[in-house]
């Protein structure tokens, strides 16, 4: 070996262990219990809150070190897909259908009550959001008759207001046949402030026969859609117009086909990334301006380029991914009430 390829060599060496050093890597906290984990809510670096099927909610505060694990009493049966917190001791839970009701605790689920009820048939809820730092917040279902079923509060969700059917004053929102929403991660509605407008405007994909965000207008996503499996799981945005979806086909979780979808000009134009995440996804959450997570059954990838390029760093399944939203931690949650932490190299 002459001097030049010994140093050649070793360059690369050192090249790939810094690459190595560089790749983030999932700390798994807590698993082993009979629920499959969807609702997260990280309130800062210490207040952990997540909500699962089999009536599970599970919460820490300190990071995730300890969680406290939760069986809500008369609930044992019900699907808990989003969770949304405001403090230590204070969350609304969502349970989806039959019928959809949200609880809120102000004793860390010591005692809860029940907000929001309904029990017309077809009632299925998806998620909720709140304007960081506010008191409003949305909750989106699944159509009834062809617009989405949505409520309103104004007061962290002590009194929600129906805005269905909501004939939209400002665009199209009518639904495909065959067209409604993923309760996947509790994450495909986000409220998002804007400079132009005095309140928050709420922004939802949707997914099966047609995929489309509805934010400002409605727009047709680049994804694969066209069957029950397909379409938008979960977006997020920035403030300065940058949006992310993702998505896919949840029967076949390994198909990088139409599975993300990026804007930067406030969800007017979409285009798909250079590299796909590695799979169908589930949720999607900005870390940085840059730095992005995005989490499925099949794996989890982070992009370091605003959404272009996405690298798979773990195969492990998880539902939701959640960074604080006062604080840089990200975690994440899946089935068998798996909960880990993202270690940022
Ligand atoms: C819910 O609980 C039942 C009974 O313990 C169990 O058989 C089932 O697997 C649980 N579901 C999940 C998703 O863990």
């Amino acid at each position: 070996m002459t001097l030049r390829t010994k140093i050649f060599l070793a360059l690369i060496v050192i090249t790939t262990l810094h690459a190595q050093a560089q790749k983030p890597t999932i700390n798994i906290l807590d698993s082993g219990r009979k629920t499959s984990l969807r609702g997260l809510n990280i309130l800062d670096d210490n207040i952990v809150w997540a909500s699962g099927s089999n009536g599970t909610v599970a919460r820490s505060t300190d990071g995730g070190k300890i969680f406290e694990w939760l069986l809500v009493q008369g609930y044992e049966q019900r699907d808990f897909r989003d969770v949304e917190a405001f403090d230590a001791n204070t969350a609304l839970i969502m349970a989806v259908a039959e019928p959809a009701i949200i609880l809120k605790t102000k004793d860390s689920g010591k005692t809860l009550k029940k907000v929001f009820e309904d029990t017309a048939k077809g009632m299925f809820l998806d998620a909720m959001d709140f304007i960081t730092d506010g008191a409003i917040g949305q909750v989106i279902g699944d159509p009834i008759g062809n617009t989405p079923f949505r409520a309103i509060t104004f007061d962290q969700g002590e009194v929600w207001r129906k805005i269905y059917p909501s004939g939209s004053w400002f665009f199209d929102d009518t639904l495909a046949k065959g067209e409604a929403f993923f309760a996947a991660s509790g994450t495909n509605i986000k409220l998002i402030n804007t400079r132009h407008v005095h309140e928050p405007l709420p922004a939802f994909v949707s997914g099966g026969t047609e995929s489309n965000i509805f934010y400002i207008s409605k727009v047709g996503l680049p994804l694969i859609q066209g069957k029950e499996s397909t379409g938008a799981n979960s977006l997020d945005s920035r403030s300065d117009g940058d949006l992310i979806v993702v998505g896919g086909d949840f029967t076949n979780d390994k198909n990088t086909a139409g599975n993300c979808a990026l804007s930067n000009d406030f969800g007017k134009t979409w285009i798909k990334p250079k590299t796909s995440p590695h799979g169908y996804r589930s949720c999607v959450e900005y870390i940085t301006k840059d730095k992005l997570i995005t989490c499925g059954t099949s794996g989890v990838d982070i992009s370091n380029d605003g959404g272009m390029n996405w690298e798979l760093i773990s195969t492990q399944s998880f539902h939701v991914c959640q960074k604080a939203k006062k604080g840089s931690k990200v975690f994440l949650a899946g089935a068998n009430g798996k909960i880990a932490t993202l270690m940022l190299k």
